[in-house]
């Protein structure tokens, strides 16, 4: 079952000799990697072994075993230490790339999977693997292989030893520590317990997973060794090996195991075996033939036991410049480390690599968009508007070239629209989208997907005021969209409370599209109430409304958005862009802000926290003030949710600075944890003082429904189902479509929605024309013809969920009811979820408010007139 490749077994204590310390140098005998994101990936058989956290939220852990045999029973061992090679990982970013070894408590195997390429990625796990899952795979018998108690593996509370491995291209080693030495002690007394390390890395930040070489890596010289010294009970004398090593053991063992003995009374102590030469590459090709150790404590780049700069020299790999060029060099290893790159491994070609764009980060001040100019009227008041959707060239960051945006106004996000409540405000929303010569645009910016209902590849527009009550015709229904050299005139009543609410695109089929180019803007209505509390202000400066985006970028400055074919569950970028800036800074006043957070990801939730561990007063949600503030210290921010928030700067000394900071993982579920952008924007304390007026006690009266006044409660089950067009599977309602309308809610009800999420995603479900307030959560489990069955402990809402909302987040495998008045407007809006990559394909549908039914009193002739 397991492979064991001992390489001095038999021994036998002969005679005695002095008594003496003993080291001998062991080659692991099992190796293997765990990989969180699947439960049958492992690389038993690989070159390499892998240890923490990769771009995305997947981990991994090494597993690492020595036998101990060479060592005679009854010895004590004094001290340990672990080397192995860091053959690939990702540099630089001041990050801690630890590695702490800890002991395994439970056997595991190795088998004969073996990945490709990098092999970061894993292989499909054979019999006796270990994965993270399983102990022992079977591939005929998943559930029945052998489990590990806890997924990822069980080990020790306790750290038996932890180093920073940082440079890759080195040896590092481990030990000798206490930990070490009691590990090994207590592999020798009882060899049944010894089931090695489990190595496990920084989990808690992005890339910072480390590959090393493993025990059947080609190059010999790179595999893991554990260096054990000892006092032995009874004498041997210096073994020499071929690879340099060195172990005291009796003559006839020594020479069984192939090694040279070094005559009576010598022992490992004293004797220096010779070393194996190697190439051992430095800069510019400089190659010298070195003794193996000689060419790692000089920084070298050794090429393993066996090489020589005459036959075997520096080879050369793609070199990333880990900067805003993404360019990529092929030079050595030695060179790359140098110049600070990302070395893709010997043999690398820069044609197979595409290198990503790395941007420093707070350098740009964060724009805070400017408020929208009317064309008559007063902003803030009845006013009238043009704005022109077009193409602009905007620089998104410092060192990058500008970059291809569609604007509101030209502006990527657009002016805010500052309203006030029941103050009209007219906009003429006109395409303008013109190429650079002026022409007005046919086509899309991006390749098009037309698998998605109504996707066409035209830069077609329809402008959606997300949050705002109104009537069907200015809602910006999906289908209502318009060429470049149209326009649609739309007027808003502003018949609703104080809110943070924001426009974007919402073409049907191509919503993603559009809003990845940029067409997204505030709206803020504003009204009496909320002007008498006293809030930090626009006008002085600390009310300032941020939309928090991600994109990725090609070193040209343009928008990277995958190709549309196959179509995308989701877009994940690379770089947080605030208001359209790429990682900006913000000086602040020692005071008072109030932020008002838009999520205008696609795809990505984030989970906000402040990195000098300050908590946020949260003041509202999308639809409003809450009835009193809540201090929270994390922020969960679906795409299309608003959190009103008060951050306070007050009393920290100038020059402090403070993270904005990022913990959830992609694709999110509903759990928070380790994320691939972990920092999101930072704020600079000046010396200035601010906004330190309280926050009042009492912000809001809020009207809260009662489940009793429903008259009825329907259901939703959100799920994928097989597509046709892309071949993949489609994100559906009920499975449903667009076109299939069967929920009508007559106006003036009062309605609960039941979101159940038949997925391992979280849904963020949004209404157009209502508000509404979460209900409660629970769990369940489809019955019969998918019959929804609560598992009948629902959960109200926390009391930062206690508001007026149009968009929840329905976490993986969860029910949640929501409950909302449909009131003064009759006709035809879009629900769907607001991850825009699920909505265009095509988790959106329609529901349609009607007017109530004539109460019949006396139809005389049967007209349906009284
Ligand atoms: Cu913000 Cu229908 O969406
Ligand atoms: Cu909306
Ligand atoms: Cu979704």
């Amino acid at each position: 079952m397991l492979k064991r490749t001992a390489p001095l077994a038999g021994l036998l204590a002969v005679a005695a000799a002095a008594s003496h310390a003993d080291t001998v140098m062991l080659p692991a005998d099992r190796d293997n990697t765990m990989f969180s994101e699947d439960d049958t990936l492992s690389n038993g058989a690989g070159d390499h072994f892998f240890a923490g956290r990769v771009n995305g939220s997947e981990l991994r852990r090494g597993l690492l075993r020595f036998d101990l045999s060479a060592i005679p029973a009854g010895s004590t061992v004094t001290s340990v230490e672990l080397t192995l090679y860091l053959s690939r990982g990702k540099q630089g970013g001041q990050k801690e790339r630890f590695v702490e070894l800890r002991r395994c408590l439970n056997d595991w195997g190795e088998g004969a999977s073996d990945a490709d390429a990098e092999e970061g990625a894993g292989a499909s796990a054979e019999l006796d693997d270990a994965t993270w899952r399983y102990t022992f795979y079977d591939p005929n018998d998943e559930p029945g292989s052998p489990q590990w108690t806890t997924l990822g593996g069980d080990y020790s509370g306790t750290v038996s030893a932890s180093i920073i491995a940082n440079n890759v291209g080195q040896f590092y080693t481990w030990g000798s520590t206490a930990g070490m030495v009691a590990d090994a002690q207590l592999w020798l007394g009882t060899p049944g317990a010894n089931f090695g390390w489990v190595l496990v890395g920084n989990e808690a930040e992005t890339q910072t997973a480390r590959r090393f070489d493993s025990r059947t890596n080609p190059d010999t010289s790179r595999r893991p060794v554990l260096t054990v010294t000892y006092d032995p009970p009874a004498g041997a004398e210096a073994c020499c090996f071929g690879d340099g090593s060195c172990q005291n053991l009796t003559a006839s063992d020594c020479t069984t195991a192939g090694g040279t003995p070094q005559g009576g009374g010598t022992d490992c102590g004293t004797v220096s075996c010779p070393q194996p030469q190697v190439a051992c590459c430095f800069g510019d090709q400089a190659c010298q033939d070195l003794a193996a150790d000689t060419c790692a404590s000089a920084g070298g780049v050794s090429q393993g036991v066996g090489t020589s700069c005459a036959v075997d020299g520096c080879p050369e790999g793609a070199c990333c410049s880990n900067d805003a060029s993404a360019i990529c060099a092929e030079v050595t290893e030695f060179d790359c480390f140098a110049a600070s790159g990302v070395y893709e491994g010997d043999g690398t070609l820069c044609a197979d690599t595409e290198c990503p764009v790395v941007l420093t980060r707070y350098v740009d001040p964060l724009p805070i968009p400017g408020v929208a100019t009317p064309t008559s009227g007063v902003a803030g008041g009845v006013a009238t508007y043009d704005i022109e959707i077009v193409q602009v060239a905007q620089q998104l960051h410092a060192e990058l070239p500008p970059t291809t945006v569609w604007g509101y106004e030209g502006l990527f996000p657009g002016p805010t629209i500052e309203a006030y409540r029941d103050m009209p405000v007219t906009v003429n929303w006109i395409n303008d989208l013109r190429d650079g010569q002026g022409t007005f645009l046919t086509t899309h910016h991006f390749p098009v997907d037309l698998c998605p209902h109504g996707a066409e590849d035209l830069p077609k527009v329809v402008t959606h005021l997300h949050g705002g009550h109104v009537p069907p015709e200015v809602d910006g229904y999906p289908e209502d969209t318009f060429l470049p050299g149209f326009f649609d005139t739309y007027v808003y009543p502003n018949n609703q409370e104080a809110a943070t609410i924001w426009c974007h695109d919402h073409a049907l089929g191509i919503t993603r599209l559009n809003v990845m180019m940029g067409l997204a803007m505030f709206y803020l209505v504003r009204d009496d109430n909320e002007s008498a509390l006293n809030l930090p202000t626009f006008a002085d400066g600390y009310e300032i409304p941020i939309a928090i985006q991600d994109r990725t970028f090609n070193p040209d400055g343009s928008l990277d958005y995958p190709v549309a074919d196959p179509w995308g569950d989701h877009f994940f970028g690379d770089t947080f862009v605030l208001n359209g800036k790429a990682w900006p800074f913000l000086n602040v006043d020692q005071g008072k802000y109030r932020l008002r957070l838009l999520n205008g990801c696609t795809s990505r939730t984030v989970a906000l926290g402040l990195s000098n561990g300050a908590s946020f007063t949260l003041i509202g949600l999308e639809g409003g003030l809450l009835e009193s503030p809540v201090s929270v210290s994390e922020l969960i921010i679906a795409p299309g949710e608003r959190r009103d928030v008060i951050v306070d700067f007050e009393g920290l000394s100038p020059g402090t600075e403070v993270l904005l900071t990022n913990n959830a993982p992609v694709p999110f579920t509903g759990a928070t944890g380790a994320t691939d952008l972990p920092e999101v924007m930072k704020f600079i304390v000046q010396n200035a003082p601010g906004d330190t007026d309280p926050v009042p006690a009492n912000l809001n009266t809020i009207e809260f429904l009662q489940e009793i006044d429903a008259s009825i409660e329907r259901e939703f089950l959100l799920r994928k189902s097989p597509d046709p067009c892309t071949g993949k599977d489609e994100w559906l309602i009920n499975d449903l479509h667009w076109n299939d309308i069967t929920e009508q809610p007559v106006l003036g009800d009062i309605e609960i929605w039941a979101f159940a999420n038949a997925s391992g995603t979280m849904h963020p479900m949004h209404m157009h024309l209502v508000f509404f307030q979460v209900l409660d959560r629970d769990t369940f489990t489809l019955g019969v013809n998918d019959e929804i069955i609560p598992d009948g402990n629902p959960v109200g809402p926390a009391p930062d969920e206690l508001g007026w909302k149009d968009t929840v987040q329905v976490n993986a495998n969860e029910l949640v009811r929501v409950i909302a008045r449909f009131e003064d407007y009759t006709g035809l809006y879009a629900y769907h979820c607001h991850i825009l990559e699920h909505e265009d394909h095509e988790m959106m549908r329609q529901f349609e408010v009607v007017p109530p039914p004539v109460v019949c009193v006396g139809d005389l002739n049967g007209d349906g007139a009284t």
